[in-house]
């Protein structure tokens, strides 16, 4: 059973890059995270994280790893170097959300997707998760035009967009 974070917020947490010794933890823990909505996404991560432009980000709080956030760069037309990135998976356990570790997460990937030089932060999230989407909208974030579509569950799904400017913090 998930230990229970220490009462109060904001929880003190850090964020640091993913190691190749994460992805189990990352394929388990987006299995659990995204299973509501719908698809197998672990075995999708597992997929992503083989290509060697994946970055992630694991949040750790008191030395356990609470969360986690992956970028992949997105080629319009095949543009190089990219010219934006997608996050395609943030996720923190469920004892240890509401205490900033999503926004820090969130921060982090942005100024991880600066270094790279990925002028945008896309993301495609299910238009039910109001969690997520209060999230994205408070970290800048807005909804794209025509961005509509469905998760292989049926759910609506909804992209959203953010410009990563020079300083992103
Ligand atoms: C979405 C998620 C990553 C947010 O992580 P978090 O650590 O709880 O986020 P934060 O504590 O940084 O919250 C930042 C803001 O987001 C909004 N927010 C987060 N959770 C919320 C909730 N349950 N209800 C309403 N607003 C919420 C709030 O505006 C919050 O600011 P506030 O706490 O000052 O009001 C987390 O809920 C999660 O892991 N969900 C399951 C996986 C998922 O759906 N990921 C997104 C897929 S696209």
């Amino acid at each position: 059973m998930a230990a229970e974070a220490p009462s109060g917020r904001p929880t003190p947490a850090r964020v640091r890059p993913g190691r190749p010794a994460d992805r189990a933890y990352l394929v388990r823990e987006a299995a659990l995270a995204f299973g509501p909505f719908g698809s197998d996404y672990g075995a999708r991560l597992e997929r992503i994280l083989e290509r060697v432009e994946a970055r992630s980000w694991i949040a750790l709080s008191r030395g356990r790893r609470v969360g986690f956030a992956v970028l992949v760069p997105r080629r319009a037309a095949g543009f190089r170097p990219a010219v934006a990135a997608e996050l395609v998976a943030i996720a923190v356990r469920p004892g240890w959300r509401r205490r900033g570790i999503g926004s820090l997460l969130l921060r982090t990937a942005a100024e991880g997707a600066r270094e790279a030089g990925w002028g945008e932060l896309r993301l495609w999230t299910a238009l039910s998760n109001r969690p997520a989407r209060r999230l994205f909208r408070a970290a800048g974030f807005a909804a794209t035009v025509g961005g509509r579509a469905r998760y292989p569950s049926g759910e609506p799904a909804l992209e959203m967009v953010r410009a990563v400017r020079r300083s992103s913090r």
